[in-house]
């Protein structure tokens, strides 16, 4: 900030394994945001170095970083980032359009991925005629239309009511179990945190606690 020096995260030292359905909890400006942005390659750490699915990021190229991000990495926003111009179906394909698939097996995808968030019957609606819940949804149909192997998810229910959450945290759960995607959340959400098996509190950039139900 300016000549003012701010430390985000000081001292992180986590590791997530395949299948993970884990989240990153704690107050406003505790760090959560950076975290996951930094796993996600759309932050760079001034020290230290993250390693996703076995790559250092910062010693991937630009090109390397965008294979690895538009092949293996989902992202969910809390505030959804969906393309107001283009229609559920699009923007859900997005994605996969950027991999170069086919038109059939893309088709086929997209649709799956709609039906996983049960949108079927609105894909030809834009992002304006849908409420907070479903777009919400379909930003988790377009971070899973690819299958990536892990889905980056920041407070994905910030705008979401409490019956909206219920079925979309039931939905990523089922995706996790099928599919073995692994979930990092940022949350701080009640509502979300139940469904966590790992849970990370973070204050003032540091971690107070490490808690996992699923110790195996
Ligand atoms: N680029 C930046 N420059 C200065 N401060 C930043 C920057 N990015 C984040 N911060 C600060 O780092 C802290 C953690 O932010 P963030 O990761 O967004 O937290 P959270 O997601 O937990 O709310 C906040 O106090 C925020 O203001
Ligand atoms: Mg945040």
């Amino acid at each position: 900030m300016g000549s003012h020096e701010f430390t985000a995260l000081n001292k992180i030292n986590l590791s997530f394994k395949i299948g993970e359905f884990s989240g990153l909890v704690g107050p406003s400006g505790s760090g959560k945001t950076t975290f996951l942005n930094i796993l996600g390659s759309l932050d760079v750490p001034t020290q230290g170095k993250a390693v996703v699915l076995g790559h250092s990021i910062s010693e991937l190229s630009t090109k390397k970083m965008a294979e690895l991000r538009n092949h293996h990495l989902g992202f969910i926003f809390q505030t959804y980032n969906l393309l107001a111009v283009y229609t559920v179906y699009e923007n859900v394909e997005l994605p996969l359009l950027l991999l170069k698939m086919p038109e059939a097996e893309r088709k086929k995808a997209v649709l799956q991925s709609l039906e996983w968030v049960g949108l079927t019957d609105k894909i030809k609606s834009r992002p304006a005629q849908l409420s907070g819940g479903e777009c919400q949804r379909v930003s988790i149909a377009r971070a899973m239309v690819k299958k990536p192997k892990l889905v980056l998810a920041d407070e994905p229910t910030a705008n979401l009511d409490a019956h909206n959450s219920h079925n979309i945290l039931e939905t990523m759960e089922k995706l996790n179990q099928e599919l073995k995607t692994t979930f990092i959340f940022s949350t701080h959400d009640e509502k979300v945190i139940q469904y966590l098996r790992r849970t990370i509190v973070l204050k003032d950039g540091q971690v107070v606690s490490d808690d996992n139900l699923a110790k195996n």
